[in-house]
C-alpha cells in the first residue's frame, strides 16, 4: 500500500530517494517524507526528517532550498491506514535516535500503545508506525545493536508489515524487516538499496533478494546480512530481474487490472486483519458499535461496482443479522426526497470515498438526522468525512478503472458488518459464528486457488471473445455477482452484457438465446441450485452456450454446460468473494484478447466527482 524506499553508501541519498518515491507514486500519495543521516559541521551524524502531507511534490518544495545532505536514509509514501493523511502522521516517524517507515497495519498497536503510555511514552502522531520507533529506541537503549533492538521489538509486534528503520546511534547500517508486505533489497557495488517495489531501484540495480516473511535483513555499505526472527542467518543469492520499468510498476503483470485481480487475496487478508476473532465469535468494526436495536432502518447506497457490493449486503445482512435492509442507487436516492431520519443508518459504500452521488446521498441523509457510515478505501476522502463512522477496506490504491480487489474487500468488510450486527441482533449464535469466521478466515487461501484457473479462463475467453453479447445468470446472493460479471465485461471489452436473476430470465431475455449467445452462470452448490440447473435446462434447449462457474465435486454440471470453472467449496455468504474471480479473469482475457485499453477503458472514470 505505501511506499518505501532506503539506500545505503558513498552517494547523496537524497536524489535517490525521491528518485525512487516518484516510481512509486501511484502505491500512495496522500504524503511523503524522508529520513536522512546528516552530518553536521564536526561531523556527527543526526537524523534530519522531512515530510508532509500531499503529493511528492508537496515535499520537494520543502526539500529544494536545503536537502538533507547525507549517504544514509530512507523515504516514504503513504497510503492512510490508521490515521488521517496529515504533516503529524506522514512517515518516517522518529523517537529518540530511532526513524521508522513502515507499510502495513500493527494489530495490536492499540495495545502496545496503551502499555508504552503506562511507562511514559508520549506519542505525537495517530499512526500505528510511531508504536515501532518507541519498541525499537527502547530495545536500542538496553544494548545490542540496532538489528538486535529492532528483532526484539519485532517479538512483540503482530500484524502484517514491512519496515526500514535507522538510527543515528548506530549509523554504519539500516535494518529492514518484513512480515506480509513485501520488500525487495537491492544489491550494489559499495552501496545497497531496500524498497517496496521493484520499480523504485531499478534503475541503480537489477541484482536483487526478495525478503520472506519474518525476516530481517542489515544492509550496510559492503553487504546485506540476512536473518529470521529468532536471529538465525538465512543465506540468499540475488536473482538478476530482467523487468523493464513499466513492467516493473505491474509487478510483471501485463497491467494494473491483472494485478489488482491477483492482489485480492492479500487485499482481503488486510481487510480482515485484527478485526476477527474466533475466540470471541466477533467481528470488531475499528471501535464502531453498532446496536441493531436502536436501529429503525437500514438502507445501502453506492454507485457502480459498490453497489454490486451493497446488493450482495442486503442478503448477508438480512441471512446473518435477520435485519431488513434497503438497497439504493446513490444517484437514485438523493433526488427522491428519502424517507429518512433520527434512528435511521445509512451505510454509503464507495471506493475513492468521492462519488458525487454517493456523497450528496450521504449529505441528504445526515441533514434529515440519521446515523450515516461508510465502507471505503481511501482514507479521510470526502464520503469518510462526510460520515459518523467510516470502516477502511484497506484494499490499497486502485489503478484500473474496473474494480476488482476494491469490490471485494467491500465484500468482505460486509461480512464483517452482517457479523457484528448478527452477533448483536442475537440471530447469530456463538457457535455459527465462530465457524462462519473460521470459513471466513480460509477464504483468501481460497481464492488464490481460483487464481490457478487463469490459463482455462483464457482458452475460453479465446472461444467466445467475439460473440456479440452475453448474459450473465445468479440466484440470491449470485445474482449481484452475475451483474458484476457482466458490468466488467461491457467495461473493459465493449461487448454488450447483461445481468440477470436467472428465474427472471424467462420474462425476457430468454427471447435473445440462440446458439451464439454465451451464458455464463454462477451456479455454486447451495441454496438455489437445482433452480438454476432448470434455467439451464431452459438455456441448453434453445442451444445457448453456457458457461458455468461451479463448485468442485458437482459432477451434474458438466453434462449440460460448454464449459465449467470449478471454484473450491464454501459458505452461501462467503461464495460471492470466490464467484466473482473467475467473471472478472473472464472479462479481463476477453479485453486482452481483443486488445482494448484495460486499465483506462474509453469514457470511464476511476471517480466520478460530477453528477
Ligand atoms: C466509477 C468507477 C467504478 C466504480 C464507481 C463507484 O464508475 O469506474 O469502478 O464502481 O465509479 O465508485 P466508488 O469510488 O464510489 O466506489
Amino acid at each position: 500500500m505505501c511506499g518505501i524506499v532506503g539506500y545505503i553508501g558513498d552517494r547523496e541519498c537524497t536524489p535517490i530517494l525521491i528518485e525512487g518515491l516518484r516510481r512509486l507514486e501511484y502505491r500512495g500519495y496522500d504524503s511523503a517524507g524522508v529520513a536522512v543521516l546528516e552530518p553536521d559541521s564536526a561531523g556527527t551524524l543526526a537524523t534530519r526528517v522531512v515530510r508532509c502531507r500531499g503529493k511528492l511534490g508537496n515535499l520537494e518544495k520543502l526539500l529544494r532550498d536545503s536537502p538533507p545532505t547525507g549517504r544514509v536514509g530512507m523515504g516514504h509514501t503513504r497510503w492512510a491506514t490508521h490515521g488521517r493523511p496529515s504533516d503529524e502522521n506522514a512517515h518516517p516517524h522518529k523517537h529518540g535516535s530511532v526513524s521508522v517507515v513502515h507499510n502495513g497495519i500493527i494489530e495490536n498497536y492499540l495495545a502496545l500503545r496503551a502499555s508504552l503510555s503506562a511507562r511514559g511514552h508520549k506519542f505525537t502522531s495517530e499512526t500505528d508506525t510511531e508504536i515501532i520507533a518507541h519498541l525499537v529506541d527502547d530495545e536500542l537503549k538496553a544494548g545490542g545493536g540496532l538489528r538486535e533492538a529492532v528483532r526484539r521489538a519485532l517479538a512483540q509486534v503482530q500484524g502484517a508489515y514491512a519496515i526500514v528503520v535507522l538510527s543515528d546511534a548506530a549509523p554504519g547500517s539500516i535494518i529492514a524487516a518484513k512480515n506480509a508486505s513485501p520488500l525487495v533489497l537491492g544489491v550494489g557495488e559499495g552501496e545497497n538499496f531496500v524498497a517496496s517495489d521493484v520499480p523504485a531501484i531499478l534503475a541503480h540495480t537489477r541484482q536483487m533478494m526478495f525478503l520472506e516473511e519474518g525476516e530481517i535483513a542489515e544492509l550496510t555499505r559492503g553487504g546485506i546480512a540476512i536473518c529470521d526472527l529468532a536471529g538465525k542467518a538465512i543465506q540468499r543469492i540475488p536473482r538478476t530481474i530482467q523487468w523493464s520499468s513499466v513492467m516493473a510498476e505491474k509487478a510483471g503483470y501485463k497491467h494494473f487490472m491483472l494485478k489488482e485481480i491477483h492482489e485480492q487475496d492479500r487485499a482481503v487478508t488486510d481487510t480482515l486483519r485484527g478485526r476477527v476473532s474466533i475466540e470471541k465469535a466477533d467481528a470488531l468494526l475499528d471501535g464502531i458499535e453498532l446496536a441493531p436495536s436502536e436501529m429503525k432502518k437500514l438502507t445501502l447506497i453506492a454507485c457502480g461496482t459498490s453497489w454490486h457490493a451493497a446488493l450482495v449486503g442486503k442478503f448477508l445482512i438480512e441471512q446473518i443479522a435477520r435485519i431488513p435492509v434497503e438497497v439504493d442507487l446513490a444517484s437514485e436516492y438523493r433526488y427522491r426526497d428519502p424517507i429518512i431520519g433520527p434512528g435511521d443508518l445509512l451505510l454509503a459504500i464507495s471506493q475513492s470515498g468521492e462519488t458525487a452521488d454517493t456523497l450528496a446521498a450521504v449529505k441528504e441523509a445526515r441533514g434529515k438526522g440519521a446515523t450515516v457510515m461508510c465502507i471505503a478505501n481511501v482514507v479521510d476522502s470526502s464520503i469518510p468525512r462526510a460520515c459518523h463512522h467510516a470502516l477502511y477496506t484497506h484494499a490499497g490504491p486502485e489503478i484500473g478503472v474496473a474494480s476488482t480487489k476494491a469490490f471485494t474487500t467491500q465484500l468482505a468488510a460486509l461480512v464483517l458488518l452482517a457479523i457484528h450486527l448478527g452477533r448483536r441482533s442475537g440471530a447469530l449464535d456463538e457457535a455459527r459464528a465462530a465457524t462462519l469466521i473460521r470459513e471466513f478466515m480460509a477464504i483468501p487461501q481460497k481464492m488464490a486457488d481460483v487464481f490457478g484457473h487463469s490459463p482455462q479462463i483464457q482458452v475460453i475467453a479465446r472461444r467466445y471473445g467475439k460473440a456479440r453479447d452475453f448474459l450473465f445468470l445468479g440466484r440470491g446472493n449470485n445474482y449481484p455477482i452475475a451483474l458484476e460479471g457482466a458490468l466488467k465485461l461491457k467495461e473493459i471489452s465493449y461487448i454488450h452484457a447483461e445481468g440477470y436473476a436467472a428465474g427472471e430470465m424467462k420474462h425476457g431475455p430468454i427471447a435473445l438465446i440462440d446458439e451464439h449467445m454465451p451464458v455464463v452462470v454462477v451456479c455454486p452448490k447451495g441454496p438455489g441450485y437445482e433452480k438454476v440447473m432448470s434455467n439451464l435446462a431452459e438455456v441448453k434447449a434453445r442451444d445457448g452456450k453456457i458457461i458455468a462457474i461451479a463448485t468442485r465435486g458437482d459432477s451434474d454440471i458438466g453434462a449440460i454446460a460448454d464449459e465449467v470453472i470449478l471454484i473450491p467449496d464454501a459458505p452461501a455468504p462467503l461464495l460471492p468473494l470466490l464467484t466473482v474471480l473467475p467473471l472478472q479473469l473472464l472479462a479481463y482475457h476477453i479485453a486482452d484478447f481483443k486488445g482494448t485499453d484495460i486499465d483506462q477503458p474509453r469514457n470511464l472514470a476511476k471517480s466520478v466527482t460530477v453528477e
